[in-house]
């Protein structure tokens, strides 16, 4: 098979339920024959499962279906035995109250799925925005032999002529100029469909391209994987390349805990940077580290902010799209840019090291992956916040902010959560400026729950028909990769387990000084003493079921909102088949 061949059938894990000896053995090879297969079809073959988060509830991953049998074509071409093994599939679009809750339920699928199952190595299919840390998650875990194939991104955007408009980024502004009453409802329902025609992820750089590039860096797919258009017939290439690689990988043995290093996180953080990527990529970057027991805080990623320029020129931060970015060189042609800020020695799973795989690399079109002398942000397009009223941080995605509030002052206008925030916020009487800081509490990990996608709460309507668009804003809540304006997010410790967000009242003064990087909440010590002393926790919201388990067990935004169970490396024994 190859060279480096570290194994032998004897020693496929596989092994232990096919070549188990009587009726174990034989009890799996008459039912896996029950399926149409021979005995040349799987006997002393890797078996290799893989992972599909397809469903008719994805519309991200409509494509996967057909992928799928790309990944068995090279499955089948290299020698191994290609299982197919149906996840929770998460889309983005449909999941409520949150998706991160179903994050960590789809990293459990796939390590249980991997661990009860006769598997040798895993092809793991994802894009979707959380899927992607999740199957790596569960991977990292279950730490077999893995390679991760990305959705890839769906076309760009067109409408009346318009071109370039991106998922999500190009809607938001279509909403707003629909409240503010300055077009019709026709015309915005037209921009949305006219940013989804093609199978595919969000074609900017939202949570999903962020997280597959990331996952590009960390080295856990082909190289350059995460920069194919979902359509393109490259793509299907790559999908079966990846097929006859995990076989390969299961001889070689070799595994995620081989592959990645802190070192390959920090140069995911450096790209993250880079790219601008979406503020979601802390949380998940975090839990995944965490699961190979390897240390990765926020102030790694203050730290690369600080070094780093902005040099992606995607929407939202920019004005491209994925599509433009996969033919100005995709994600190495950004990488040989940022060299000099990476670790090249770190491995990727084709044995090679990122070095090797950036090698003849360079962007073809400067405009959309800028060189670092012409950045579409110096550096510090990502600010991590701290102070009284987020003691363990919070984010501000500054690349994606108003210049001018990066440093502000302003009265809080308080809602006391999601429900209070649609009921009010458009209400002629609410009392707010352009000036005043909209705060939303009880949106964080176990508030909302699931810490959704509300950190960019909606300009109130009255100041939308003055022609205001964007206004400091402040929530232990996310915001989807797409949003853009000065939305402070992740506040931590949040507010449902008694974070200062909680204790915030309408009309405190709220400080917020990026160059700084102090967000404050301006009343005296006691009068904070005594609203502390005074605070009573919310009844949980679940009573049962896997929610219950989530809020019990759900860490904070800054440790990654991993289960605390979960959030450990180390060996879980496999079950032992050779009895059954
Ligand atoms: Fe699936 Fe954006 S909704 S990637």
């Amino acid at each position: 098979m190859t060279e480096k061949k570290k194994i032998t059938v004897a020693e496929l894990r596989s092994q232990r339920w096919f070549g188990a000896s009587g009726q174990p053995g034989n009890h799996k090879s008459y039912r896996t024959k029950q399926m149409g297969y021979t005995s040349e079809d799987f006997q002393g073959k890797p078996v290799i499962g893989i992972v599909n988060t397809w469903s008719d509830l994805n519309s991200c991953h409509t494509h996967f279906p057909q992928r799928v049998e790309e990944v068995k074509r090279g499955i089948w071409q290299a020698g191994g035995f290609p299982v197919e093994l149906p996840a929770l599939s998460v889309g983005e679009t449909y999941v409520r109250p949150s998706t991160l809750i179903y994050r960590n339920l789809l990293a459990m699928d796939t390590e249980e799925i991997l661990r009860s199952h006769p598997i040798d190595g895993a092809v793991l299919m994802g894009g979707c925005d959380k899927t992607t840390p999740a199957l790596l998650m569960g991977a990292a875990s279950m730490n077999i032999p893995a390679i991760f194939v990305p959705a890839g991104a769906m076309l760009s955007g067109h409408f009346r002529g318009q071109r370039n408009l991106g998922t999500g980024s190009s809607t938001w502004a279509a909403l707003a100029d629909f409240r503010a009453g300055k077009i019709d409802e026709k015309t915005w329902r037209g921009f949305g469909e006219g940013t989804a025609r093609s199978p595919g992820t969000c074609n900017t750089m939202g949570t999903a391209s962020t997280m597959t590039s990331l996952a590009d860096v960390l080295g856990v797919s082909l190289p350059g994987a995460s920069s194919i258009p979902a359509v393109d017939s490259t793509h299907s290439q790559m999908a079966s390349m990846a097929g006859r690689r995990i076989v390969e990988m299961v001889w070689e043995d070799l595994r995620p805990r081989d592959v990645v290093s802190r070192n390959s996180f920090l140069n995911a953080v450096v790209t993250d940077m880079a790219l601008s990527g979406s503020t979601n990529s802390l949380i998940h970057l975090i839990a995944m580290a965490r699961r190979l027991g390897l240390e990765l805080t926020l102030d790694d990623f203050s730290a690369a902010a600080e070094a780093v320029p902005v040099i992606c020129n995607l929407q939202p931060s920019g004005k491209f799209l994925m599509e433009d970015f996969y033919y100005a060189g995709g994600l190495r042609a950004l990488l040989s840019v940022i060299k000099d800020h990476l670790d090249l020695s770190c491995m990727t799973i084709t044995g090679s090291t990122l070095g090797d795989e950036l090698e003849g690399f360079a962007p073809y079109n400067d405009d959309v992956i800028r060189p670092v002398s012409n950045p579409i942000y110096a550096a510090g397009g990502l600010v991590v916040l701290k102070g009284n009223l987020a003691p363990r941080g919070a984010v501000l995605k500054r690349a994606a902010a108003s210049q001018k509030f990066l440093q502000h002052t302003g009265p809080a206008v308080v809602f006391k959560n999601f429900k209070d925030m649609l009921a009010r916020i458009d209400d002629p009487d609410l009392e707010v400026t352009e000036d005043s800081v909209l705060v939303l509490q009880d949106a964080g990990p176990t508030g909302a729950p699931g810490m959704p996608e509300w950190g960019m709460l909606p300009i109130p309507k009255k100041l939308l028909e003055k022609g205001v668009r964007d206004m400091v804003r402040i929530s232990d809540a996310r915001m989807s990769g797409t949003s853009y304006g000065t939305c402070i997010l992740h506040v931590c410790p949040e507010s449902r387990v008694g974070g200062p967000l909680g204790l915030v009242q309408d009309g405190d003064m709220i400080s917020l000084d990026t160059d700084a990087r102090s967000l404050d909440l301006l009343v005296s010590e006691e009068e904070f003493a005594r609203r502390q002393a005074e605070w009573v926790p919310p009844p949980p919201h679940y009573e049962r079921g896997y929610g219950a388990l989530f809020s019990q067990h759900v860490l904070q935004a800054d440790e990654g909102c991993d289960l605390d169970f979960l959030a450990k490396s180390g060996e879980t024994s496999d079950p032992e088949a050779r009895f059954s």
